[in-house]
């Protein structure tokens, strides 16, 4: 079992450290937010992510599993995990602030040979310079690895025990082989490369998924004007095993702290090499489009929005989440109080956050309460909550009951039998 450290307590790190103590490991997890430390040496997990807390406890219980603010303390580690955030610069461009903070501070702090990995999505030569940039300012030895990770948000730990890969790329052989003993108790197949090539597999993975949505999303509103039904399109499509079913869902647009983030980054990346990457440009164009729609569905439906109650079920950018990075919901809270319309959200994780964004919306306390009195209702996140929500609530609780479904979560037959107006991605409207 090898001595860990893991610099960055945000989703990546957290998650990772926590399910690295849990095989075994002697895991320390380094954040220089003190309130965040606090709460973790207390057992509380800072992000909402389903069965975490309750293995951040069983681990600390079983001293393999600690918190700290302080350098000092990871002095010892074998193998350090960087997984700091790279948000992005104005441009799109990734910002390496926190990369280089914690490049520095690692380059202070060791005391003996080390191994750095690093895990935050960096732009394709980061992993290079960051070696190059500790190694001038220690005696001690660093080989350098880049392991970017697949995780998703509110499926993480599934994610990190189940993936499908684990990717890692180094130009060392020994500290390929260091990280291949970290992760084999994952029993999850491994995959070795150079520097250069597992940075790059991030960022076109993301690409590539998010393609897959946007491209849907375009089909979605051309079965909207011709009359056929996008599920029905996307699984006869999928079940193309070279076309694969997954992220094949039209929807809303995609949002939160990745696809949005990295899309452009890959962009300016390959801008920055005189690449005009065009296609990924189109797919974040296409996303914006979508995130918009649902605003432009209504105006259409309604003429003004002067004046209307509206009822925006779901604010997170997907469920399972609190997260509300890049949500559609903050475009269409955005512009429907921009159209002047009166705005009640019900979110069952997300609003403690929202509430701090948007001090004009009304927040209810469950959907029967936000739906009281509505002209008008959209579901923006598919929680299970919204899809088990009985129909006939709607015609009972709004005022009339139309809904601007942006997440497919009712079949068209079970609408059919309410009294409702229904209008859905890509499938046809009911009048
Ligand atoms: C995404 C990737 O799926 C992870 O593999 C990756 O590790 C992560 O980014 C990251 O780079 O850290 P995540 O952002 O947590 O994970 O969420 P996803 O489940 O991928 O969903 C992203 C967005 O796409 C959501 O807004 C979701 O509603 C939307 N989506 C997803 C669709 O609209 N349709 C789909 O079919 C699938």
């Amino acid at each position: 079992m090898k001595k860990i450290a893991v610099v960055g307590t945000g989703y990546v790190g957290l998650v990772t450290g926590v399910g690295l103590s849990h095989i075994g490991h002697e895991v320390t997890c380094l954040d220089v937010d003190h309130e965040k430390i606090d709460l973790l040496q207390k057992g509380r997990s800072p992000i909402y992510e389903v069965s975490l807390e309750p293995m951040i406890q069983e681990n600390q219980k079983q001293k393999r599993l600690s918190f700290t603010s302080k350098y000092e303390d990871i002095q010892e580690s074998e193998i350090i995990l960087i997984a700091v955030g790279t948000p992005q610069h104005p441009d799109g461009s990734a910002n390496l602030t926190y990369i280089y903070e914690a490049a520095e501070a690692i380059a202070q702090t060791i005391n003996q040979e080390v191994t750095v990995v690093v895990k935050s999505t960096v732009p394709v030569g980061t992993c290079q310079n960051v070696k190059n940039y500790i190694q001038a300012k220690t005696p001690f030895p660093i080989q350098m690895v880049s392991n970017p990770e697949f995780l998703r948000e509110g499926n993480a730990l599934k994610d990190l025990f189940e993936g499908d890969r684990i990717v890692i790329g180094s130009d060392d052989q020994k500290a390929i082989q260091t990280v291949m003993e970290m992760y084999a108790p994952f029993d999850i197949p491994m995959m070795t490369t150079d520097l250069a090539s597992a940075e790059m597999i991030k960022y076109a993975s993301n690409a590539f998924l998010a393609t897959k949505i946007s491209f849907i999303n375009e089909i979605s509103s051309i079965c909207e004007k011709v009359g056929a039904n996008v599920e029905a399109v996307a699984k006869g499509m999928g079940m193309d095993r070279r076309i694969g079913s997954s992220f094949l869902q039209a929807g809303i647009g995609y949002g939160g702290s990745c696809f949005p983030k990295d899309t452009k980054a890959l962009v300016q990346m390959a801008g920055n090499v005189e690449h005009q990457f065009d296609l990924l440009e189109s797919v974040i164009h296409v996303n914006n489009k979508q995130q918009n729609k649902i605003v432009d569905q209504m105006k259409e439906r309604c003429g003004s929005l002067v004046g209307k109650r509206i009822t925006i079920l779901g604010l997170a950018f997907k469920p399972g989440t609190d997260d509300l990075r890049e949500a559609a919901s903050l475009v269409i809270l955005d512009r429907l109080l921009r159209e002047g319309a009166f705005i009640t959200a019900y979110d069952p994780v997300a609003m403690p956050r929202a509430k701090e964004k948007f001090p004009a919306v009304t927040f209810a306390s469950n959907v029967k309460e936000a739906l009281a009195g509505a002209d008008l209702a959209a579901i923006v996140t598919e929680w299970e909550e919204f899809k088990e929500l009985p129909l006939h609530f709607y015609d009972e609780l709004m005022n009339e009951a139309i809904l601007f479904d942006g997440r497919n979560c009712y079949s068209l037959d079970e609408v059919r039998e309410q009294n409702m107006e229904y209008y859905s991605v890509g499938r046809p409207a009911i009048e």
